[in-house]
């Protein structure tokens, strides 16, 4: 289900925004003697106690490499990355675990889809729709397929507020389109892609759907069910949860069709130097010792955001965004990339005359952490005309007092460039 400002449950008196920053050590920190105010959570979050203590408890009290031995420290590890798989599952409303499938990030999820599926079903001629704000792994992945097989990226529009224009997207499907690859929210502008609608639309025709929830899953509320996309992948750092984890959904009799696209230990059913049979999914395309630390890390930080509520933090994020959004506009040359209808707490911005590497260093002194760079959206950078924008990236922790540490350093850079 799409978050947005009209569906979001409104408990926010509830949320309590300290308590939850008391979670996370990591806030607690100070650099060049200013608190630490941390607005990079769409780069990667950080992590709250229970994770930390979760890996740490595997490490300490658990840890043999999974599904490899009869004894039961091995067990104990592989009942953490099994029980990892139920967690994802039951959190997205998959009909079954075999729908989940273990990568090491959602590059590694849609590269896995590119190389699997695409060699599979698609040939020369044959197209798959992506947007202009993709972030490159949504892009790259399709393009080394297009040198090795001939198929064809097609472009879906947006407007420059930021919003994937709809009607012109339906009119490029085909009958040589064999995918729709789209992010769900974008990772420099904030728009949250209304991606139910567009997947009713690819499905009229018969389109599979892939969705690139990297920013999406962190800031809504996902049910594969209720979408009923393909496939759906995110990433676990952005989930307040380890790097190294990410997790590819897929349907599962569509899984099971595809070839594995990496071979080793443990995808296989009977290996002889003739032949080879595999698994089926997840374990085919999870050859190779996976990261099992990393999925339990993950499913205590998926335990801990469903215990304060999807819905509580979009509520707050969406707050917090607004308020962002006007304390910005009070800084003189200042221009926000990003204002669709529907925005998740990512803002975007430059500043005039002043390079946003300089921003980000000169509020940097000051302990606010801010991405400056193209974020992996160089075709979108070209679309709006610039090189670069500096980003400010909410996550459940975050407060006003972030926003306001960081409109003073913008206030800070102004003077000196002045
Ligand atoms: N994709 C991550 C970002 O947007 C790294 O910052």
């Amino acid at each position: 289900m799409d978050a947005t400002l009209s569906n979001i449950d409104l408990q926010r008196s509830n949320y309590d925004v300290d308590a939850i920053r008391a979670d996370f050590p990591i806030l607690a920190s100070e650099f060049n003697g200013y608190p630490l105010t941390f607005l990079d959570s769409g780069a990667s979050a950080q992590k709250p106690e229970c994770v930390l203590r979760r890996m740490d408890d595997v490490y300490r009290r658990s840890y043999a490499n999974v599904h490899r031995g009869a004894y039961a420290l091995s067990q104990a590890a592989t009942d953490y990355y099994e029980g990892a798989r139920k967690t994802v599952a039951r959190y997205l409303n998959a009909r079954s675990d075999d729908e989940i499938v273990f990568t090491h990030n959602v590059t590694a999820a849609i590269n896995l889809v590119a190389h699997s599926y695409g060699r599979r079903f698609m040939e020369r001629g044959d197209e798959v729709i992506i947007s202009q704000m993709e972030h490159h792994a949504n892009i790259v992945p399709w393009q080394l397929l297009r040198d090795e097989i001939g198929i064809e990226l097609k472009v879906a529009p947006i407007d420059e507020a930021g919003n994937l224009l709809l009607d012109q997207l339906a009119e490029m499907f085909s009958h040589k389109t064999k995918l729709v690859s789209l992010t769900h929210v974008s990772n420099v502008l904030g728009t949250i892609v209304p991606i139910k609608k567009v997947i009713d639309l690819a499905h009229e025709r018969d389109i599979p759907v892939l969705i690139d929830g990297a920013q999406g899953i962190v800031h809504t509320r996902v049910d594969v069910q209720d979408l009923d996309a393909e496939f759906y992948a995110f990433t676990g750092h952005k989930l307040y949860g380890p790097s190294g984890i990410g997790v590819l959904y897929g349907k599962k009799d569509l899984l099971n069709t595809m070839p594995p696209y990496q071979g080793g230990g443990d995808m296989i059913e009977r290996v002889t130097f003739e032949k080879t049979t595999y698994r089926d999914a997840p374990a085919r395309f999870e050859a190779g010792t996976p990261p099992f630390v990393e999925a339990a890390g993950l499913a205590a930080a998926i335990d801990y955001v469903d215990e304060i509520g999807m819905e509580n933090i979009s509520s707050h994020e969406q707050e917090l965004l607004n308020y962002a959004t006007e304390r910005l506009n009070e800084v003189d040359g200042i221009t926000i990339y990003g204002e669709a209808q529907h925005k998740a707490g990512i803002i975007s911005f430059t500043l005039d005359k002043v390079h946003p590497h300089d921003i980000a260093t000169i509020v940097d002194s000051r302990g606010v952490s801010v991405r400056a760079g193209h974020h992996c959206a160089q075709p979108l950078m070209d679309w709006y005309g610039v090189a670069a924008t500096t980003r400010a990236s909410f996550g459940m922790y975050s407060n006003k007092q972030d926003v306001d540490a960081l409109v003073d350093g913008l206030k800070y850079v102004k003077e000196i460039f002045s």
